[in-house]
């Protein structure tokens, strides 16, 4: 039996080109068991008719607030297990954020008691928006899941991120939100993206590390029910819905957010951290010179090594190698000097793998079992295979 049979929920339509997407989600919904409402804003009869709504739900879709019996929306958001709003609009989800309430989806999302999710979809340029990223993160940290948008050729022919989820992988989030959570009252911790090691108040030493891997164990956390914190160097992402974020730049300042949360159940430490800082930071900025210069640099503490080194009963401690040769014997010796339970090896020989990609190709490796390769996917994907060794263990 599909874990959607019987759940209530809302599907939220607002305006814009992305709905039509929206009517086979409904689809999606349907066929696997749920009970479908639907709301609209005023602007969805633009894109999609009522008719195809209604007659898909075989009720009356919620569209009019000044329609319908004065407290409809209190009696929706009452009745539903999950609300998901999806297109979202920049429009609506500024309305959201804010707490407007001027039509039918916002006084239904003021009124939800159930948990809300949400697909943004707008062009790319509304998407990078301050005020949108703003938004979203407003939402995020109401609780509202705001579901990553996917990048690539939008209806206004402009590329870039701000197309919404598709149908098939907002219903894997759905069913996610209702699967069993074996992280459930476990704390996680993961380190992501790059650390910035200042030489004087305008440079740094940093690496090509966009955070994305570390992002997407955080979202998986997040899905299988963990408190998570997620301690990142400087990324241009936007942290998974109900995500404890701590911003960080150097090693050290890294090393002192994953120690001071001490202790955890799970650390991933995903980051790529520093391994040298200079030795000395200038107090003023650095003026050239005749000549070569160069930076005496210091080691930084590693905080794997650290944590290996402390690590209490039944603590699991996952670190990540990015090897360029001998990439399992490397990977292997990381394992034991550092005291890990696993060891995500991704070579940068792998198209497709490592830094920036939205894929990864990785091989776990554990002390209770032979090296497992997999094949390119998703870090998202990725993110999932790492878990499901992890709960090996747990
Ligand atoms: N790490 C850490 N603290 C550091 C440096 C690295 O916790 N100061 C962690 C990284 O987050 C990663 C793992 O250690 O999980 C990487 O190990 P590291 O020994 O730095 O290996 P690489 O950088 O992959 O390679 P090399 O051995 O060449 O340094």
């Amino acid at each position: 039996m599909s874990i959607l049979q019987g759940k209530k929920i809302i599907l939220g339509l607002t305006g814009s080109i992305a709905a039509y997407k929206s009517v086979f989600l409904l689809r999606l919904l349907q066929k696997a068991g749920a009970e479908v409402r639907v709301c609209t804003t005023p602007s969805v009869s633009e894109f999609v008719g009522e008719l195809t709504l209604s007659g898909l739900t075989g009720e009356k879709v919620f569209s009019g607030i000044w329609e319908e019996n004065w407290s409809e929306h209190v009696e929706w958001g009452n009745w539903a297990d999950l609300f998901i709003v999806a297109p979202l609009t920049a429009n609506t989800l500024a309305k959201m954020a804010h707490g407007l309430c001027d039509n039918a989806l916002t006084a239904v999302y003021l009124a939800a008691r159930c948990p809300v999710m949400v697909a943004p979809a707008m062009d790319v340029d509304m998407y990078r928006h301050p005020r949108t990223q703003a938004n979203i993160k407003i939402l995020s940290q109401d609780g509202v899941q705001v579901l990553p948008t996917g990048s690539g050729y939008l209806a206004s022919g402009l590329q870039g991120p701000g197309r919404m989820m598709e149908p098939e992988e907002i219903l894997t989030q759905v069913e996610q939100f209702f699967g069993p959570q074996p992280l459930q009252g476990k704390k996680v911790l993961i380190s992501a993206g790059p650390t910035r090691e200042a030489i004087d108040p305008v440079r740094f030493i940093s690496n090509r590390s966009t955070g994305k891997m570390g992002y997407a164990l955080a979202e998986e956390a997040q899905a299988l029910g963990a408190e998570v914190v997620l301690v990142s160097g400087p990324t241009s992402l936007a942290p998974p819905a109900g995500v404890n974020l701590l911003a960080v730049e150097s090693a050290q300042q890294m090393f002192e957010a994953v120690v001071g949360e001490q202790p955890t159940d799970i650390v991933i430490m995903a980051a790529a951290v520093a391994d040298y800082t200079p030795a000395e930071v200038a107090d003023e900025k650095i003026k050239k010179k005749e000549g070569d210069m160069a930076i005496p640099l210091q080691r930084t503490q590693d905080i794997l090594r650290y944590l290996g080194g402390k690590k209490p009963a039944g603590q699991i401690l996952v670190g990540f190698a990015m090897e360029t040769q001998h990439e399992l014997e490397n990977a292997q010796k990381k394992l034991e000097a550092k005291n890990l339970d696993f060891v995500v090896l991704n070579s940068l020989r792998e198209k497709g793998a490592g830094f920036g990609h939205n894929t990864n190709k990785i091989t776990l490796l554990s002390k209770q079992h032979p090296p497992q390769t997999f094949d390119l996917k998703s870090k998202r994907e990725v993110a999932k295979d790492i878990f499901s060794g992890i709960l090996t263990l747990i």
